[in-house]
């Protein structure tokens, strides 16, 4: 079981205080918090090891390479890649998601069809979007219902020998919806089509095994799962990933450079062009190596209770709408009351220590699917507490009482 209260103990930034209040961090989808096993990690790195990679004969280089070879290899295993080679560094989940649109620019043509769906963040809509302007390509939408589950016989229906490609979000993360990926990659190898999955939401919830799903490519950023900013991953198909040109390049990611000619340099470095950021990659394996030591199945029970406990106690609010009520979600409760702008709410409710985010979140067909502006989005993670939802419902009365 989850020891919650030993687990804070790992977060200094849960000890401060926000406008004179304790902080109760309920912006998780947006980031994670950092635990002191993580920071000790990136504090070590400059201090002791910090070099360039892959290039130096040097000690520290070897060092800084062989952690950061090693953190590759904690992030195939986590996520059950075949080959430590299927794991290319990026810098989060958006150049991860760009890098193989721009790499299917040579491949698709006029006539075929993508497919995303819609429950997107705009980094999973609009990269496709570029994609199909340059190639002729035409984007369909998987459609959702009032409690923001996708409909599947939609999905079905859309698919033919034209689909080349799906991309949906393993969890959305205006809603919280976790989406039936198995089906939905199964279906989409039936016509031909490989898959790209977002996994941005789903990482710090969900251990997903990428071989048993069968997944083409599967990418995440490490600052959802208690991981610096700047950092994320793509795993690919080795075979996919032998088909897409280089996305950028330079340094380090070519065999051999002449003004006649350059060849490239095999996986994962046909992929990883510069200096990367090296801190960032071996923090991130220090983040996997702290989740999965809590273990994600405690995580997701715990997870589940507070998503329960929340919404019980939302829900008992005269005037409060939640949006995305779907079977299988996860801990983020979007929500409205009445009229009142979410902003407003957001802002009072950060003058009593309380951080949601509030807006579109990045995922504007939503919303226009709602017909909203945005809503108020509080979403936990294995360290929030009940007894933050209950202060978090008190400042929210508080806050509804004063902009009605
Ligand atoms: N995609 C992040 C969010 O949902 C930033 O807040």
């Amino acid at each position: 079981m989850l020891d919650v209260q030993k687990i804070r103990k790992d977060f200094p930034i849960l000890n401060r205080t926000v406008n004179g209040k304790p902080l109760i961090y309920f912006d998780n989808a947006a980031t994670s918090q950092t635990p002191q096993q993580v920071i000790d990690v990136i504090v070590d790195y400059y201090s002791n090891f910090n070099a360039n990679i892959h290039r130096g004969v040097h000690s520290l280089s070897q060092e800084a390479t062989d952690a950061y070879e090693q953190a590759r290899i904690k992030i195939q295993n986590h996520f059950n890649a075949k080959e430590s080679h299927e794991i290319i560094f990026t810098s989060g989940t958006t150049h991860s998601i760009n890098l193989v649109a721009n790499g299917f620019s040579s491949l698709l043509k006029k006539g075929d069809e993508i497919i995303v769906s819609a429950l997107e963040h705009h980094s999973n809509i609009v990269p496709w979007q570029m994609l199909c302007e340059r190639t002729g390509a035409s984007l369909k939408v998987i459609p959702m219902n009032e409690n923001g589950e996708l409909i599947l016989s939609d999905y079905d229906a859309l698919l033919n020998e034209n689909t080349k490609l799906v991309f949906v979000n393993h969890i959305s993360n205006a809603l919280g919806t976790i989406n039936p990926i198995e089906y939905i990659i199964e279906k989409a190898h039936a016509v031909g089509a490989a898959v790209l999955v977002d996994g941005a939401q789903s990482c710090p919830h969900i251990k997903p095994d990428v071989q048993a799903l069968d997944v083409d490519f599967y990418v995440c950023s490490a600052h959802k799962l208690c991981g610096p900013t700047g950092v994320g991953m793509l795993y690919g198909k080795e075979a996919w990933l032998n088909k897409l040109p280089p996305y950028q390049g330079g340094g380090e990611m070519i065999a051999e450079v002449s003004f006649e000619k350059t060849t490239y340099a095999g996986l994962p470095h046909k992929f990883e062009a510069g200096t990367p950021n090296i801190c960032g990659g071996i923090a991130f394996g220090a983040a996997i190596d702290y989740m999965n030591n809590i273990g994600f199945e405690n995580i997701a029970k715990y997870e589940q209770e507070l998503l329960d406990y929340g919404s019980e106690q939302l829900q008992q609010i005269e005037g409060l709408k939640i949006y995305g009520t779907a079977k299988e979600k996860t801990s983020v409760i979007s929500f409205n009351v009445g009229t009142i702008h979410p902003y407003d709410i957001g802002t009072i409710l950060d003058k009593m220590g309380i951080a949601v985010r509030t807006g579109h979140h990045c995922a504007q067909p939503i919303m226009d699917f709602y017909k909203i502006p945005g809503t108020i989005r509080a979403s936990f993670m294995f360290y929030n507490t009940k007894e933050e939802i209950d202060a978090f419902i008190v400042a929210l009365k508080k806050a509804i009482m004063m902009l009605s």
